[in-house]
C-alpha cells in the first residue's frame, strides 16, 4: 500500500519541515485536506498552502476537496501543484462534468464517498476516474475513530473496479491496526494524519502503516 500522510495533523507553524520529515521517512504521497466550512464544519487551507509547499518537496500531491461546488476551484489547485484532485461526490451536482474537467487540467481525477454513500453513485463515471477515496470517518476532522462498516465497502469497490486502472484509497482513523485491515480488504493507498504527524518517530510510524506492525 502507498502511504499518504495527511497534512491536517502536521504542525502548521513549520509546514515545509514537516513535509520534508515525512518525505525522508518514506511516505509516498502528501494528502491535503481542504475544508470550506460548508460541506464540512471545519475550515482548513486553500491553494496558497499547496503552492507554497510545492517547491519544498517532490512528493505526489493528493488534494482532497471537502468543499461545495468544487468546480470553482479546480484550476486553482492544479496550478498550485496538485497531482490528483479528489472531489466529494455529495458536493457535486454534475460529478461527470467535474471529473472530465479535472482530467482536462492534466491531473488525476478522484471521487470521495462519505461512509454512508453507496458505491453505486460511481457506476456511470468509472471511465472518468483515476482514484476512489473511501472515507472511513465522517469528513471534517482528524483524529476520529475508523468506521468498520467501510471494510466490506472496500472489498466491494475492488470487485467493482475489476482490474481497472483506478486506485482505491481509504481515509480516516488509519493506524497500524486498521491499515492492515484496509490493506487486506484491497486498498491501494492509506491516508493517515494522526498516525504519522502525531508520532515522535515518523520513520517507524510510516513503516508500521505499511506492514501493520512494529519494524524489528
Ligand atoms: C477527514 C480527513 C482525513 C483526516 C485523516 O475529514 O479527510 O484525511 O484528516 O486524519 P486521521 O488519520 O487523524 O483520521
Ligand atoms: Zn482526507
Amino acid at each position: 500500500m502507498l502511504i499518504a500522510p495527511s497534512l491536517l495533523a502536521a504542525d502548521f507553524s513549520r509546514l515545509a519541515a514537516e513535509v520534508q520529515k515525512v518525505e525522508a521517512a518514506g511516505a509516498d504521497w502528501l494528502h491535503f485536506d481542504i475544508m470550506d466550512g460548508h460541506f464540512v464544519p471545519n475550515i482548513t487551507m486553500g491553494p496558497l498552502i499547496v503552492k507554497s509547499l510545492r517547491r519544498h518537496t517532490g512528493l505526489f500531491f493528493d488534494v482532497h476537496l471537502m468543499i461545495e461546488n468544487p468546480e470553482r476551484y479546480l484550476a486553482d489547485f492544479v496550478h498550485a501543484g496538485a497531482d490528483a484532485v479528489t472531489v466529494s461526490a455529495e458536493a457535486c451536482t454534475h460529478l461527470h462534468r467535474v471529473l472530465q474537467e479535472i482530467r482536462r487540467l492534466g491531473v488525476k481525477a478522484g471521487v470521495a464517498l462519505n461512509p454512508a454513500t453507496p458505491l453505486a453513485v460511481l457506476d456511470y463515471v468509472l471511465d472518468e476516474l483515476d482514484l476512489i477515496l473511501l472515507m472511513s470517518v465522517n469528513p471534517g476532522f482528524g483524529g476520529q475513530e475508523f468506521i468498520p462498516a467501510v471494510l466490506p465497502k472496500i472489498a466491494r469497490a475492488k470487485e467493482m473496479l475489476a482490474g481497472r486502472n483506478v486506485l482505491l484509497s481509504v481515509d480516516g482513523g488509519i493506524n497500524a491496526q486498521t491499515a492492515s485491515l484496509v490493506a487486506a480488504a484491497g486498498a491501494d493507498v492509506a491516508v493517515a494524519g494522526t498516525a504519522v504527524f502525531g508520532q515522535d518517530d515518523v520513520v517507524q510510524a510510516v513503516k508500521m502503516l505499511r506492514t501493520g506492525k512494529k519494524p524489528v
